[in-house]
């Protein structure tokens, strides 16, 4: 098996979570004979310091000429102050556009072994197991007209959906669902807003192609309520852009951390894949970021761009394993960190390899 895999790895954290993911992927490319060839390229905040503009040509058109492209996080602090089309986050809408992925899958299970580092119950979030699936290419992200007006005052933004985006995003959840249990809650605000009604109407219609899989409508904010209530009530969660964004990193409640979550988004020319998390500027360059959401979405790589199951499997049992065993980054030892073996990010990404690789040779 041959894979291109360009790594953008961003800012803040970015570069320390994706480097450990690479380092696994590179074990397992190794352990089964796979040929991944690996590129880097700028992107962030690091690219408008060093090229002047967020998303470099360079990078786009070697992420365009790849088989699949891993994005560490952009955006810090010192670009706070910029107009959104300048900053960090404008390089990562970019390229998210010029890809062309419009279904961006993030999954939320429950491990058991870090219930005790969740604020909910473990009998509320045992056996939790959702995929989200955000839509990532349209709504208020990149609906037109958008501005702030500073002499008059105004602001706005449009929240834009045609039915043919809702359609496509709605079919592959549906999909999605039918290899899983069965169920799609949509999350929308149809109580209000028409980019809602039609997103409703829409996905009703779609559900006619799959009477196999039981549909139902939430509006966004009895879901975030919902969600923390009874989150193994979830299968597939459908959301427009924004709220999946949202409703996703809130979903890192039932997790554990935000640092556990990964993301692949397809559809599109190129699949992209990201942890879930930012750039955490609070802790970058200490050694202290998580690189279990990275090395998952590694594995999404390899289910989703390789075709390799046993592999991206062996990645997520490893995960599990090194959890089982003890063994916690900061961000998921803040209940009883005496009774955890609490790694640097670096640490953490040897113990997960040491465990794939050992998962390798015994499969
Ligand atoms: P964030 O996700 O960076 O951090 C939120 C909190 O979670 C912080 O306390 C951080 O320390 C913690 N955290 C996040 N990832 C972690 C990890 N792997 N291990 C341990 N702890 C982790 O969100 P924020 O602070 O709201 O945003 C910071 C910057 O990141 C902003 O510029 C934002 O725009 C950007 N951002 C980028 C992406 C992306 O590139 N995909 C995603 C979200 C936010
Ligand atoms: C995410 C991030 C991005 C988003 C930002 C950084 C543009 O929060 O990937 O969840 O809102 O999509
Ligand atoms: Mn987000």
């Amino acid at each position: 098996m041959k894979l291109k895999i360009l790594v953008t790895a961003g800012d803040g954290i970015g570069p320390e979570v994706t480097n450990e993911a690479v380092a696994v992927l590179k074990d397992v490319a190794a352990a089964g004979g796979h040929k991944f060839a690996f590129d880097a390229k700028r992107i962030g905040g690091v690219a408008i310091v060093n090229d002047g503009t967020p998303l470099p040509e360079d990078t786009l058109k070697t992420a365009l000429a790849s088989d699949a492209v891993l994005l560490g996080a952009v955006g810090g602090n010192e670009f706070n102050s910029l107009p959104p089309d300048k900053r960090p986050e404008a390089g990562l809408l970019k390229i998210r556009a010029e890809l062309g992925g419009f279904a961006n899958l993030r999954p939320a299970f429950a491990f058991k072994e870090l219930a005790v580092n969740s604020p909910l119950r473990p009998e509320i979030i045992d056996g939790a197991d959702i995929l989200f699936v955000r839509e990532l290419l349209g709504g208020l992200y990149f609906g037109q007209p958008r501005e702030w007006n500073k002499t008059t005052g105004e602001s706005w933004n449009t929240m834009r959906y045609t039915k043919n985006e809702v359609a496509r995003v709605a079919r592959i959840a549906f999909k999605l669902a039918q290899g899983r249990r069965k169920k799609l809650t949509s999350v929308d605000k149809a109580n209000v807003l028409e980019v809602s009604q039609l997103w409703r109407a829409t996905v009703n219609e779609i559900a006619a192609e799959f009477p196999d899989v039981t549909v139902e409508h939430q509006y966004v904010d009895a879901m975030a309520m919902h969600l923390m209530n009874q989150p193994r009530n979830y299968d597939v969660v459908l959301t427009e852009n924004l709220f999946g964004d949202i409703l996703s990193d809130e979903s890192a409640v039932i997790t554990g951390s935000l640092g556990m979550l990964p993301s692949a988004t397809i559809g599109g020319k190129v699949n992209l894949y990201e942890p879930v998390h930012g750039s955490a500027p609070d802790i970058a360059g200490k050694g202290l970021a998580n690189p279990l959401g990275a090395i998952l979405t590694g594995a999404l790589i390899l289910r989703h761009s390789a075709g390799l199951e046993a592999e991206a499997t062996a990645i997520e049992s490893s995960v599990r394993k090194v959890l089982e065993l003890g063994f916690r980054t900061p961000d998921l030892a803040r209940s009883n960190p005496q009774g955890f073996t609490v790694l640097s990010t670096t640490e953490m990404g040897a113990k997960v390899r040491e465990t794939v690789k050992a998962a390798l040779v015994n499969a």
